[in-house]
């Protein structure tokens, strides 16, 4: 039942422009900015770069900005390196082992919702589309500093203590590490790297 309401919560936040933006605004301020830095960071120049679900908000600089909702990536300037695609990561328009690096941050399916990231078929993709060698980066989860706001994660939408054991058993064909960025704030971002095997 929770799960299902925040799968609907987030999915119809995340088709309108303007309740992303006060949302975030309001509930993270500038943080979620260092958030998308340290993963877009793990992310090397000069590489043919996937970000997959940016929302209005793309964490890298150059490559493909994809999502699947067209009302968010209207709000997307693309700089000169940069182009914008409206496509599931199901079904991804790109052609087999033609990235080097593809990156998301906060893909939905993480934790108390629904989405890409838990879902076998996406891992599966993932693999077509990746070169040998090649790299995701996902930013999944935000361990909160502050009391109040571990209070109301936990409570909400709590990391799932079977996250890494289900993630392995999904992302077939890679190597899974952890890793942790911790802000000036002293919150702890859990970036998940998965390389292709
Ligand atoms: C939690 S938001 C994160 C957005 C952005 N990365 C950010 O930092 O603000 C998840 C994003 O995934 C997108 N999404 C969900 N399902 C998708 C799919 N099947 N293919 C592509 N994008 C998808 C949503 O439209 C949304 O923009």
């Amino acid at each position: 039942m929770r799960r299902k309401f925040l799968t609907w919560l987030f999915a119809f936040g995340y088709k309108h422009p303007l309740f992303v933006k006060t949302g975030q605004n309001f509930l993270f301020g500038g943080k979620i900015n260092r958030w998308r830095e340290a993963a877009a960071a793990r992310i090397p120049q000069g590489k043919r770069t996937l970000e997959m679900g940016c929302g209005m908000f793309p964490a890298i600089d150059h490559g493909i900005l994809l999502d699947v909702s067209l009302p968010l990536l209207r709000n997307i300037r693309p700089g000169k390196d940069q182009q914008v695609m409206c496509a599931s990561v199901f079904t991804l328009p790109v052609l087999d082992g033609s990235i080097d690096c593809a990156v998301s941050v906060f893909p939905p399916g993480v934790a108390a919702d629904e989405g890409f990231f838990g879902d076998q078929a996406f891992w599966k993709e993932l693999y077509r589309v990746l070169a040998k060698d090649g790299v995701y980066v996902a930013a999944v989860y935000v361990e909160y500093r502050q009391r109040f706001w571990k209070f109301l994660a936990q409570l909400i939408d709590p990391f799932p203590k079977e996250f890494w054991g289900k993630t392995k058993a999904l992302a077939s064909g890679f190597i899974l590490t952890e890793e942790l960025y911790v802000d000036p704030f002293g919150n702890r971002l859990i970036i998940v790297e998965a390389k292709k095997q």
